[in-house]
């Protein structure tokens, strides 16, 4: 596989991540078994994987005056990652995840935005230069959807591949559906968007049919457990999830996106790329923890071969 150079436009969190023995109901109050710190955000997640997997990183988001935002340029900038447009919000703190991780693996977290949202469609003409030399852009929605609409035009009219994680779960205007040339949700992403319940495959498959109705170029649709379902123009297919045991899903599905960048861009056949993505995926969530659960390409070439 040839070395990639991706941007990756979206969001930084700081994860606060409460272990439980399972998710509160409402006003409830649980003891947790452990509390961290962690640095994550789906944007800066999937920058720190397309790095660990050998792709030439680019992060463009926005981050807070803060504490936090200096813990995460940081962690950013160890992986090599290069921040020249990731910017510093004047007044808004940077985006927080406040995450439960319950005992049976089950996951439930608030994202605060804030700064995120300080990543604005008048940004993203200063990336121009950028998309000359390129091979894929990232994106994901916990930043201003227009500012997604606005990365998605530039890559058309530069003709960089786009990929669109779809999370987290939110209706989107099928302007976008139809700009990206590649778009991922998971289950409940692909209901928020379709309307159509993902409980097996073959709702996995109407899902993604109804999501190519919809506009969509080509769809990768995240399974978990299940593994994922490719569907083009042309052919369709699901790729088995690698046999794990797994300990902390929490940006399972981020390790699995930046797989598919990293892969798509390579001569793989879709099949090689989304076996690729699983093995991401999967290796993301034997680990606890976002940026730091994140694959690294020797461990995914690992899997690859001895499943
Ligand atoms: O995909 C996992 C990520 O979602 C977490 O790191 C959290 O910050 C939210 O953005």
């Amino acid at each position: 596989m040839s070395t990639p150079t991706i941007l990756i436009v979206g969001s930084a969190n700081v994860d606060l991540v409460t272990r439980v023995p399972r998710c509160p109901r409402p006003g409830e109050t649980l003891l947790g078994r452990s509390f961290s710190v962690v640095m994550g955000g789906k944007g800066a997640n999937q920058a720190v994987a397309a790095a660990r997997l050998g792709a030439r990183t680019f992060f463009a988001g926005c981050v807070g005056n803060d504490a936090f935002g200096a813990m995460q340029r940081e962690a950013l900038a160890q992986e090599g990652i290069d921040l020249t447009y990731l910017k510093t919000h004047p007044s808004e703190p940077t985006g927080t995840a406040v995450i439960f991780v319950a005992d049976e693996g089950q996951n439930s977290i608030v994202v605060t935005p804030a700064a995120n949202y300080g990543i604005l469609p008048e940004d993203i003409a200063a990336l121009k230069p950028l998309f000359s030399h390129i091979d894929a852009v990232l994106l994901q929605l916990e930043i201003p959807l227009e500012t997604v609409e606005a990365v998605l035009r530039l890559a058309s009219e530069q003709k960089v591949l786009s990929i669109l994680d779809a999370g987290p779960a939110q209706k989107i205007p099928s302007t976008i559906i139809a700009q990206a040339d590649l778009i991922s949700p998971n289950e409940t992403e692909v209901e928020a968007i379709t309307g159509v319940a993902v409980r097996s495959l073959d709702d996995a498959r109407d899902a993604a049919e109804k999501l190519l109705e919809m506009g969509a170029q080509e769809v990768v649709l995240k399974l978990g457990s299940r593994g994922a379902l490719y569907m083009g123009r042309d052919e369709w297919f699901h790729a088995p999830a690698f046999q794990i045991d797994p300990v902390d899903t929490v940006a399972a599905g981020d390790a699995f996106t930046a797989g598919l960048a990293i892969a798509w861009r390579s001569e793989l056949y879709r099949r090689d790329a989304v076996r690729f993505a699983n093995a991401a995926g999967a290796i993301a969530a034997t680990r606890p923890g976002a940026q730091p659960s994140m694959p690294r390409r020797a461990e995914v070439d690992e899997l690859l071969a001895k499943q």
